[in-house]
C-alpha cells in the first residue's frame, strides 16, 4: 500500500494535518473495494482529490473515471446525461445516446455536488447502486453496468433530508464510508505551508520574485476564518503575488486582501455581506486612484497653460472652474501664492508638433508623465489578467468570478464592458 506521503506527492496535496492525513488514509483503505464513498466538507477544502485517489488505487484504474458536476447540469437533461436516452425520447433526441453510467462501465463515476440531484434522478441512482441496473430515458429495456460511485457534497445532507430534498435511503447507500475533509481553519499548521507553496507557484508562473510574509503577518493568515478554504487562500496568494511591488508582505498589507480585515468572527450566514464589504474597500481604493489620476490630468493641463501663456492671472481667469475643482473652495486664496512661487518655463511659441517634441527634451519634469502612463497601464494589465483568469476558471460564470475577485457582480460587469471581454 502506498504511504500517505507518497499519495500526497502524487496528487499534489499539501499539508500535514492529522485530520487530512486520516481522510487520505481512509481513501487508501477503501480504494481496493467497491464500496460507495461520500466525501463531505465545506467548499474549497479539496474534496476533489479523494475520488481520484480512490480510482487510481483501485482495480478500476484502467477503466474510465468520469467526474460529473450534478449542480451544473440542468434538471431537464440530467437523467439523459447520466443514463442516456433513446432516439425520439424527447424533442431533439435525434439519436440514441449512451449516458455516463454506460460509458463508465468498469470504471468510477464521481458525482460532485450530489445534494443537487433532482428527486427523480435520485430514484434512478438508488437503483444503480442497489443492483447495477438502469434504464435509458425513453426506453423500457433494463441495462446493467458495473460502476463504482464516489460522491461529494458541501451541503449538510441531514438538512437536505429533513427538507425532503434528498432521499434518506440514497444518503445511507451513498455514504457507506464517509470521508470528511476538515475546513482550513481547523488545519492551522497547514495554512502558512499552503500559502508558501502557492506563492512560489505564482512567482514561477508570473516570473516575479516570491512573496514572503513578514513575521507579524503570519498569525493574521492563521487566524483568518477562510470561509472559501484553500481555494480562497490560493486566490489571496495569487492576488498579492501579482499586485504587490514590495515582496515582503506586512500584516496591514495582508489584511487588505482579507474580507473583513483579520477578524475571526463566526461564519456569516450571508457571505455576500463580507464580499460586499471587501468590494467596497477595493472600490474606494480604485476611486481614490482614479480621482488622483483625474486631478493629475487637470494639473497637467493647467501647467501646460501656464507654460504657454506665462501670465498667471490670465490663466487663472480662463481656468476658474478647473482651479476650483483641483484646489476646492477652501484653498481658493492660497493657490495663487503657490503659483507665484512656481518657476514658469519660458517656452517659445511654436507649431504644436515642434512644441511637444521640444518639451520632451527641455522639460526636466517630463519623466513624471511617462512613469504615470506606464504604471496605469500595468495596473490595468494586471486587473485585466486577474479578471480573465477568474472568468476562465469559472467558465464565464460572473457570480463565481466576482466572488473570487472580491468585487460585486455589477462591478465585474462594468469591467467586462470596460475591457471589452
Ligand atoms: N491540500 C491541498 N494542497 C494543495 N492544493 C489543494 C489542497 N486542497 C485543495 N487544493 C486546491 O484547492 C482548490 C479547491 O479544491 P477542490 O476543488 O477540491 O475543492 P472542493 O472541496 O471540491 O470545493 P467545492 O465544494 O467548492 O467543489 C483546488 O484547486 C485544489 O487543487
Ligand atoms: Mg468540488
Amino acid at each position: 500500500m502506498e504511504s500517505i506521503q507518497a499519495i500526497k506527492q502524487r496528487f499534489g496535496i499539501i499539508g500535514n494535518d492529522p485530520k487530512l492525513n486520516r481522510a487520505i488514509e481512509k481513501a487508501i483503505q477503501v480504494a481496493p473495494t467497491d464500496i460507495s464513498v461520500l466525501v463531505t466538507g465545506e467548499s474549497g477544502v479539496g474534496k476533489e482529490s479523494i475520488p481520484k485517489i480512490i480510482h487510481q488505487l483501485s482495480h478500476r484504474k484502467h477503466g474510465k473515471y468520469i467526474a460529473v458536476n450534478c449542480g451544473a447540469i440542468p434538471e431537464g437533461t440530467i437523467d439523459s446525461e447520466l443514463f442516456g436516452h433513446e432516439k425520439g425520447a424527447f424533442t431533439g433526441a435525434t439519436q440514441t445516446r449512451s449516458g455516463y453510467f454506460e460509458v463508465a462501465d468498469g470504471g468510477t463515476i464521481f458525482l460532485d455536488e450530489v445534494g443537487e440531484l433532482p428527486l427523480t434522478t435520485q430514484v434512478r441512482l438508488l437503483r444503480v447502486l442497489e443492483n447495477g441496473e438502469f434504464i435509458k430515458v425513453g426506453s423500457s429495456k433494463v441495462q446493467k453496468t458495473n460502476v463504482r460511485i464516489v460522491a461529494a457534497t458541501n451541503v449538510n445532507m441531514f438538512d437536505a433530508i429533513k427538507k425532503e430534498k434528498f432521499r434518506e435511503d440514497l444518503y445511507y447507500r451513498l455514504s457507506t464510508v464517509d470521508i470528511n475533509i476538515p475546513p482550513l481553519r481547523e488545519r492551522k499548521e497547514d495554512i502558512h505551508l499552503l500559502f508558501r507553496k502557492f506563492s512560489s507557484d505564482f512567482a514561477l508562473k508570473y516570473k516575479m520574485p516570491t512573496i514572503k510574509l513578514a513575521d507579524d503577518a503570519v498569525p493574521i493568515l492563521q487566524k483568518h476564518r477562510w470561509n472559501g478554504n484553500i481555494r480562497q487562500l490560493r486566490n489571496v496568494a495569487e492576488q498579492i503575488s501579482v499586485l504587490e511591488q514590495n515582496r515582503t508582505i506586512s500584516a496591514s498589507t495582508l489584511q487588505g486582501y482579507l474580507p473583513n480585515g483579520s477578524n475571526n468572527l463566526p461564519a456569516v450566514i450571508n457571505t455576500s455581506k463580507s464580499e460586499s464589504d471587501f468590494s467596497n474597500e477595493r472600490e474606494i481604493l480604485y476611486k481614490v486612484l482614479f480621482d488622483m489620476k483625474s486631478d493629475l490630468n487637470d494639473l497637467k493641463k493647467l501647467t501646460m497653460e501656464l507654460m504657454k501663456n506665462g501670465n498667471v492671472s490670465e490663466v487663472e481667469k480662463d481656468n476658474e472652474g478647473l482651479i476650483q475643482k483641483i484646489y476646492g473652495e477652501s484653498q481658493k486664496d492660497n493657490y495663487t501664492e503657490e503659483f507665484e512661487d512656481l518657476e514658469v518655463l519660458a517656452i517659445p511659441e511654436q507649431a504644436d508638433e515642434d512644441y511637444h517634441s521640444d518639451i520632451k527634451t527641455q522639460d526636466k519634469y517630463h519623466f513624471a508623465e511617462e512613469i504615470e502612463e506606464e504604471e496605469t497601464l500595468s495596473l490595468h494589465d494586471k486587473e485585466l489578467e486577474l479578471i480573465k483568469k477568474s472568468l476562465e476558471r469559472h467558465q464565464g460564470k460572473r457570480k463565481l468570478a466576482a466572488a473570487e475577485l472580491g468585487i460585486s457582480e455589477r462591478t465585474l460587469y462594468r469591467k467586462i464592458k470596460q475591457y471589452d471581454l
